[in-house]
């Protein structure tokens, strides 16, 4: 059994700027961390919900990358503009949301939509 109700990774890979694959820290990932900690602080959420930076998540195209447990939801282009969506819609009421699957791993959940 799983210590938090949610476990949520935020890829911070950095690569040089020259680097073809890209990077989630280029595309602003290290603003998510901070923004989405402050969030679950201010309700009360910090033994409950998990924020941590991971290497890459070899999504990198799509990044900035997110992955929320239990559910194995894969968010992609994850921008600061999306943080309190995600947190009030998923992580306090459940609800993954849906424009920012990635389609690599949810085309199933999308069709649904
Ligand atoms: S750099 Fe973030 S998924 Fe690869």
């Amino acid at each position: 059994m799983s210590r938090f109700i949610h476990h949520v990774f935020i890829c911070e890979n950095r690569r040089p700027e020259d680097d073809p694959k890209g990077c989630c820290a280029s595309k602003g990932s290290p603003e998510l961390i901070p923004a989405l900690r402050e969030l679950i602080k201010q309700h009360g959420l910090t033994s409950k919900i998990r924020i941590n930076s991971s290497g890459c998540l070899a999504n990198c195209s799509r990044g900035s990358s997110v992955v929320v447990y239990p559910e194995g939801i894969w968010y992609s282009k994850v921008s600061m503009d999306d943080v309190a969506e995600i947190f009030h819609e998923h992580l306090l009421n459940g609800r993954p949301v849906t424009r920012l699957l990635d389609p690599k791993f949810h085309a199933d959940l999308m069709e649904r939509q």
